[in-house]
């Protein structure tokens, strides 16, 4: 069997996706249709151009732009829906999706609208796919702590059905101390914590979202490897990083894939995982991402085995569920 369908064929969970960063330009240009609204592109093949980034906030300012034709329940059942049609034929069994409601309510857009159109598609996902999944809330960084936690009280009525919170966005100047207390009411409420850090910013943030985050799983986490106690640290704690070899190099995270430091982490101990992030706009879904590190590093059956096992053990599913994968 070549690298190709092992790698499809291989179970695997999903955990870091931002449901906004699946928007494909086909369906973006039939929801502005459907929505009458404007795009600043003549083409797919435009918007495919458009997509090249020399760093973080590059692409967030497209990528925000992009969301804009998200309006109704159905846009984003559809939107899910379609992710999750991909995700399923790349292996993914499990996954764990990131929202971010500000980006909608802040247009006028009901948490309502969002939430129930991503959890209907999250239902059928599990009947037509078999896929499993879980609904994670993200807190915009670059807003004030006020919003995060008026997101939080919005989300009160829906918090039976979101496992746990996470924080994305421009990363530097926007440390995660920024926002402590808001972790700590959704700690209170009985959420998961997940934060991006380490992606663009230092170290620094990566103690920070542990420390002051209490973070149950760390988003990237890059820049970890230039300090070996923090390194020792995650190793000690088994806790997961959810790296994403094609979003490092598009977002210029790493300078070549050639480079790419995922199997410097499982070495040092790490539990590395990989993940597509927002795939419509980096260049693949999750097997891409899984055969463009493998081919660029060598990585043989053994470690990619172990990648798909590390997106089990870092899953917030229970024992039994994760036993059936393990
Ligand atoms: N939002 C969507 N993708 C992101 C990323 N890679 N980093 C921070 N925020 C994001
Ligand atoms: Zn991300």
């Amino acid at each position: 069997m070549n690298d190709q369908d092992f790698i499809a064929g291989l179970p695997k969970a999903e955990l870091h996706l931002h449901i906004e960063g699946s928007l494909e330009p086909e369906l973006m240009f039939a929801l502005a249709q459907r929505n009458r609204v404007c795009i600043p592109f003549d083409s797919v093949e435009a918007v495919r151009a458009a997509y090249s980034f020399s760093n973080l906030q590059d692409f967030l300012d497209i990528y925000y732009a992009g969301a804009d034709v998200l309006r109704t329940e159905q846009d984003f059942h559809d939107l899910a829906a379609a992710y999750f049609a991909r995700a399923a034929a790349d292996g993914v069994v499990h996954a764990e999706i990131f929202f971010d409601p500000q980006t909608h309510t802040d247009r006028g857009i009901p948490f309502q609208v969002v939430a129930d159109g991503l959890l209907s598609a999250m239902r059928d996902a599990q009947e037509h796919h078999g896929l499993g999944s879980k609904l994670i809330l993200c807190f915009l960084r670059h807003l004030d702590e006020d919003a995060a936690f008026a997101t939080l009280k919005a989300a009160e009525p829906w918090l039976d059905r979101i496992e746990g919170v996470g924080l994305d966005s421009s990363e530097v100047g926007h440390p995660p101390e920024k926002f402590a207390r808001v972790f700590a009411a959704a700690g209170d409420m009985g959420l998961k914590r997940v934060a991006h850090a380490g992606e663009e910013g230092p170290p620094d943030y990566v103690w920070q979202a542990l420390d002051l985050l209490k973070i149950d799983r760390l988003d990237h986490g890059n820049r970890s490897l230039e300090d070996p106690a923090l390194v020792r640290r995650l190793a000690d704690e088994g806790m997961t990083l959810t790296v994403c070899p094609l979003s490092n190099l598009k977002l210029c995270v790493v300078d070549d894939m050639a480079n790419h430091p995922l199997d410097r982490m499982l070495a040092q101990g790490l539990c590395a995982t990989v993940n597509s992030d927002d795939p419509a706009y980096f260049g693949g879904y999750v097997a891409d991402n899984y055969r463009a590190v493998a081919a660029a590093r060598g990585l043989d059956r053994d470690q990619i085995v172990q990648l798909a096992r590390n997106s089990f053990t870092g899953a917030f599913l229970d024992d039994a569920a994760k036993a059936t994968h393990l």
